[in-house]
């Protein structure tokens, strides 16, 4: 069972404000919302929205990229970079728990006839640079070429550090295949290593962002890059059905998430390392409970059968949480401090019931 389909209850359904579930429930607040009102728009298509252009100015700076095109998403924005990158009968060397191979529907070799070649990733999330340059196709006509590796950061929430994606990129230069970076949650990233969203783009020719995770906006994703490709991702967004009109109304809650929301994301790696801390005292083990914390997630393991009364548990007290057989509890802006202690002395109530 995925994250998804292992889901407590829906907001709907429970009225709870207590939503674990992921970053992206987070609601506008009404800063970004008089932001959103006031936004001056135009047509998107016609290139004519300067709120748009400004988002993307933005974020191609903070990148330091040429260029950055403004989507509806993250999986469009990842889909737009494998079909920008790549060709038909040409492969991506990524991650095999990558969002980009694991969770977006093989979009780029259903819509793009781009093949993966999934490798393991270690404990803290990254690739192997050896396994990246031994799973290079050769030149031979019985293989695929390989085009593209595919970087992610964070991976579930734990950051990989800079010399590690270095060496990632290197490995993959040094055979000429372009890189991607997943960055979905580089700003988490960025917080919890102690650099820039632009030292880790850095490693990438294109890197996308989200908006709509811990930065908190309505919607949006930005990916940016050289120019060219970006000119290629601005037609394929166009094919994907990607192309918006009047879209400066969410761009400037993307622009008002840029200048609010990111120096408040070490709070939420805060509240992770609280309830993780407050966990320390369940019995860990091979029979007993594991949890582990990084970044804005934590995840939880009951021991072995318990999941579902756990799940249950949680969902009599509105507490809402994904995954199996770990939850997955997410910090975001919209949870404060009371909010965890409730869902710690939730966890540590429910490990009473078995002892
Ligand atoms: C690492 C990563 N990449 C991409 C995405 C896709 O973003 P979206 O849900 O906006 O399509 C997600 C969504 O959770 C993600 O976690």
């Amino acid at each position: 069972m995925n994250l998804y389909s292992a889901m407590t209850a829906s907001r709907g359904q429970t009225g709870a404000e207590l939503d674990f579930r992921s970053d992206t429930v987070t609601r506008p607040c009404s800063g970004m919302r008089a932001a959103m009102a006031g936004a001056a728009v135009g047509d998107d298509v016609f290139g004519d929205d300067p709120t748009a252009l400004k988002l993307e100015a933005e974020m191609a700076r903070l990148l330091g990229k040429q260029a950055a095109v403004f989507l509806p998403s993250g999986s469009q924005a990842n889909l737009c970079a494998a079909l920008s990158h790549c060709g038909r009968g040409e492969e991506i060397i990524v991650g095999r728990g990558y969002r980009l191979y694991a969770d977006e529907a093989k979009g780029a070799s259903v819509l793009g006839g781009i093949g993966f070649e999934a490798l393991p990733i270690d404990e803290g999330g990254a690739l192997d640079p050896e396994a990246i340059e031994a799973a290079v196709q050769p030149d031979d006509p019985h293989q695929a070429i390989s085009r593209l590796l595919a970087l992610e950061n964070t991976v579930s929430g734990r950051a990989i550090p800079l010399p590690r994606l270095q060496d990632c990129a290197r490995a993959a230069s040094r055979h000429g295949l372009s890189v991607h970076l997943d960055g979905a949650r580089l700003f988490n990233a960025a917080a919890a290593l102690g650099c820039s969203v632009g030292d880790l783009a850095a490693v990438a020719d294109s890197v996308t962002v989200c908006l709509s995770k811990g930065l908190g906006a309505p919607m949006g994703s930005v990916l940016a890059g050289d120019a060219r490709t970006m000119a290629r991702a601005r037609r394929n967004r166009k094919l994907l059905g990607g192309g918006m009109r009047q879209i400066g109304i969410v761009a400037a809650a993307g622009l008002y998430a840029l200048a609010h929301n990111v120096d408040r994301l070490p709070d939420d790696h805060r509240k992770a390392e609280r309830l993780a801390h407050m966990l320390a005292v369940l019995p860990q083990g091979t029979c007993g409970w594991k949890v582990s914390q990084a970044t804005n997630m934590v995840f939880v393991t009951p021991p072995s059968g318990q999941h579902a009364r756990l799940a249950a548990h949680l969902a009599e007290r509105g507490i809402l949480a994904g995954g199996s057989p770990s939850l997955r509890l997410v910090m975001h802006k919209d949870i404060d401090e009371a909010a965890v202690s409730t869902l710690g002395q939730a966890l540590l109530d429910f490990a009473q019931t078995l002892a």
